[in-house]
């Protein structure tokens, strides 16, 4: 087994632990940390299906982004939209049978790359053009951004300057996942392409692109604005009510 297979799979292996156990070690730290107030920004729902909605709408079309800023919210939405639909088309690469809905959208697939590109650039724009926001930008939002746009424009390059063996790179991946190793294509760009993307599985997990999962634990979003029907109660605070402490709320 070539020494450039062997160092893929296990940095493969690593990422993918890394980014599982990351997002589920955070999905439970937001699960457990009490609420202690009703905050729901108001507007806001009165009811559990009221509430869904809302966080539907947020996740599909970033509506409090909306309300916000309209270039971010362009750049931002056309972004993830499109990292969307390129995910959906790489899952050729890991099925076999490919399933009919995943080979219909391939060709959408191939604009959302560009256009992933140009959501990404206009994120990154302002960061340098808008000055309050120049001001509170980190290195870490930089990374991110320089990241993305690096996996983007690799994948770009393979696709049309610097193809790749696709099919062997498939049975490499079809054979990580049953621990059945086959050789990897050594071809730089894709070597880029797969180094830049295990980087990304693995500072996932530490990173400000937890938001993902972050946001269905945001209380802004997902309380209902019903403190006059319901009392609230923070987790802590029923635990302190129930010891024999005395303690009282
Ligand atoms: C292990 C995971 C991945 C593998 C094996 C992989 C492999 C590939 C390959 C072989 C291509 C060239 C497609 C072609 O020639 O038709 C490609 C393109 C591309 N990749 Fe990836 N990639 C992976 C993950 C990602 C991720 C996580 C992103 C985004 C964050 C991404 C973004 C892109 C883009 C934008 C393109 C160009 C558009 C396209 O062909 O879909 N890739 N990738």
């Amino acid at each position: 087994m070539p020494a450039l297979t062997i160092v893929v799979a296990v940095l493969f292996y690593a990422a993918a632990a890394t980014l599982a156990g990351g997002v589920a070690y955070h999905i439970w730290l937001y699960a457990r940390t009490p609420q202690p107030l009703k905050i729901p920004t108001t507007p806001a729902p009165t009811t559990r299906a009221g509430v869904m909605l809302r966080m539907l709408k947020e996740v599909t079309l970033f509506e409090s982004l909306f309300k916000a800023n309209k270039w971010s919210w362009l750049f931002g939405w056309v972004f993830h939209v499109a990292l969307l639909l390129v995910l959906l088309r790489h899952l050729r690469y890991f099925t076999d049978p490919v399933w009919g809905w995943v080979v219909l959208i391939q060709p959408f697939g191939i604009y959302a790359g560009f256009a992933m590109l140009a959501g990404l650039a206009g994120l990154w724009a302002r960061r340098f053009l808008v000055d309050r926001v120049r001001y509170i930008s980190s290195p870490s939002d930089h990374l991110m951004l320089a990241l993305l746009i690096a996996i983007a424009a690799s994948g770009l390059v393979m696709k049309y300057v610097a193809p790749t063996d696709i099919v062997a790179l498939k049975v490499f991946f079809l054979g990580l996942m049953i621990f059945s190793w086959q050789p990897l294509p050594a071809d730089p760009v894709l070597l880029i392409h797969l180094a830049l993307v295990a980087a990304l599985m693995i500072v996932f997990p530490m990173s400000k692109l937890l938001h993902a999962p972050g946001v269905f634990f945001s209380p802004t979003r997902n309380q209902a604005d019903d403190p006059r029907e319901h009392r609230h109660v923070a987790g802590w605070a029923a635990q302190i009510d129930n010891t024999s402490s005395g303690v009282r709320r």
